[in-house]
């Protein structure tokens, strides 16, 4: 079940977090991995520790000269790209009412606009390797109005309409596009916002407790892989049911 081997895989902010266990699995998996952030040291050591299939190199995913650099690289060293993991991505809370247009359009320029140079950019040398999987990390909040996330939410719905009609556009081409909706997972973004690891510390998710990053790995390296060789388009919520609704744990009328 989901081997990577021979193919080649692009992690976006794989410094850390989701992004550093999606690189961890897909190493174990077999792939061949190129692991991209703007958090260097990180990145390097990450790098160093997961062996001989794996690069680290330095790239702004705002930055389509990044991008192009990036797939340069990906092809010299491996031989082109198979699967991209498009992950990168920060997260800040707002009331709309007080965002500012200038952090709006920040935000939206990493989360959003990064992921569709990296697709136009794997797309195109998918293409030349005859197909591919692209992974787009969105959010339990691309699939709902989560409260104080007017930025982040914004670019995280983009993410997943962009994910659908690319799905669209690429079908004959042989290249699937996915989105991933994660909950709330224990990370280095989650815990500067106060989250606790485990059971309890997210009640309101059917589940009761906090997600582990390597939960989110599994999901997308299971798409990369040709286990999903019939999935496009889909969206995948690996979220504890957070976003099946209200967490109702009483009967009507008991
Ligand atoms: N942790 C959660 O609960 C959660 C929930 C839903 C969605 N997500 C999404 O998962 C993804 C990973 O989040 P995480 O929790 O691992 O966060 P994280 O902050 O631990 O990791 C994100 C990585 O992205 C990198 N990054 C930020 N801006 C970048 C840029 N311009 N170019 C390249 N790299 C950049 C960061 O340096 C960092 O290494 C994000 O897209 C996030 O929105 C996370």
């Amino acid at each position: 079940m989901n081997d990577l081997t021979g193919k080649t895989v692009l992690v976006t902010g794989g410094a850390r977090g989701i992004g550093a266990e999606t690189a961890r699995r897909a190493v174990e998996a077999g792939a061949n991995v190129v692991v991209t952030d703007v958090l260097e040291d990180e990145g390097k050591a990450l790098a160093a520790g997961l062996g001989e299939r794996a690069r680290f190199m330095r790239h702004d995913v705002t930055s389509e000269e990044d991008w192009a650099a990036v797939a340069a690289f990906a092809t010299a060293e491996f031989g082109g790209i198979d699967g991209l993991v498009n992950n990168a991505g920060i997260s800040t809370g707002q009331p709309l009412e007080t965002e500012t247009v200038e952090h709006f359009r920040r935000v939206l320029d990493i989360n959003l606009t990064g992921v569709f140079i990296g697709m136009k950019t794997a797309i195109n040398a998918m293409k030349d390797n005859g197909g591919g999987s692209i992974v787009n990390i969105s959010s339990a909040a691309g699939l709902m109005g989560l409260a104080l996330t007017s930025s982040y939410g914004a670019s995280k719905w983009g993410v997943r309409g962009l994910t659908k009609l690319a799905a669209v556009e690429q079908g004959t081409a042989k290249i699937r596009v996915n989105s991933v909706h994660p909950g709330m997972i224990y990370t280095p973004m989650t815990a500067q916002l106060g989250i606790q690891q485990g059971d309890g510390g997210y009640p309101n998710t059917p589940m009761g407790r906090v997600g582990e990053a390597d939960e989110i790995a599994k999901a997308a390296v299971f798409l990369l892989s040709d286990d999903s060789s019939y999935v496009t388009g889909a969206e995948l919520a690996v979220d504890g049911g957070w976003t099946t609704g209200p967490t109702v744990k009483y009967v009507m009328g008991q």
